[in-house]
């Protein structure tokens, strides 16, 4: 069963509340629910976590290397500012997803710059609370069109070593 972890960066945990222009009125406890229910649908176990700390986050990210096969992370503020998360997940080098609930490239100049982008397999951004479900079809189909590349070439060397050991 593939693993993602999810991470919600700081003041994630107050969607709902939070300016709700730009954010919604959907809570974090609604996203990671339908997120779940999402998982369960697609067969993928969920990790989700937030934290409003820098160093705790570079540690969740740290501790993916075993056992996750992905990240889906929107690092928040830290995305304009935090080159430790973006050195964490170079680090790991798991296939990972950047969400923002908003069109970052819309807004102030300084949310254009996200120093996690150039890390990421892929930025969704600016469709709410529904980019997570479109980072978590896009991460699994991702994941397993990898996979089943992989045993398809594994199955033709396999198949090529048959045939010269046949010769
Ligand atoms: C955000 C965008 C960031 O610029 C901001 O600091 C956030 C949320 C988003 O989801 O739109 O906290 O990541």
């Amino acid at each position: 069963m593939l693993r993602v972890l999810i991470l919600h960066g700081p003041n994630l945990n107050l969607l709902g509340s939070r300016e709700q222009s730009i954010y919604g009125t959907v809570t974090l406890d609604a996203i990671d629910a339908s997120l779940s229910k999402l998982g369960d649908e697609l067969g993928v176990a969920l990790d989700i976590r937030q934290s409003n700390h820098e160093g705790e986050l570079v540690s969740w990210i740290q501790e993916a290397r075993s056992g996750y096969d992905g990240i889906i992370i929107n690092p928040a503020a830290y995305t304009h500012t935090s080159v430790a998360i973006r050195d964490a997940l170079a680090a790991v080098e798991l296939p990972t997803i950047e969400v923002h609930l908003s069109n970052i490239h819309r807004r102030e100049e300084f949310r254009r710059c996200s120093y996690v982008s150039g890390v990421a397999l892929g930025q969704i951004c600016g469709f709410g609370p529904t980019g997570y479900l479109l980072a978590l079809r896009g991460l699994c189909e991702h994941l397993s069109s990898r996979t089943s590349k992989a045993s398809t070439s594994r199955s033709q060397s396999m198949r090529q070593a048959g045939t010269r050991r046949n010769r």
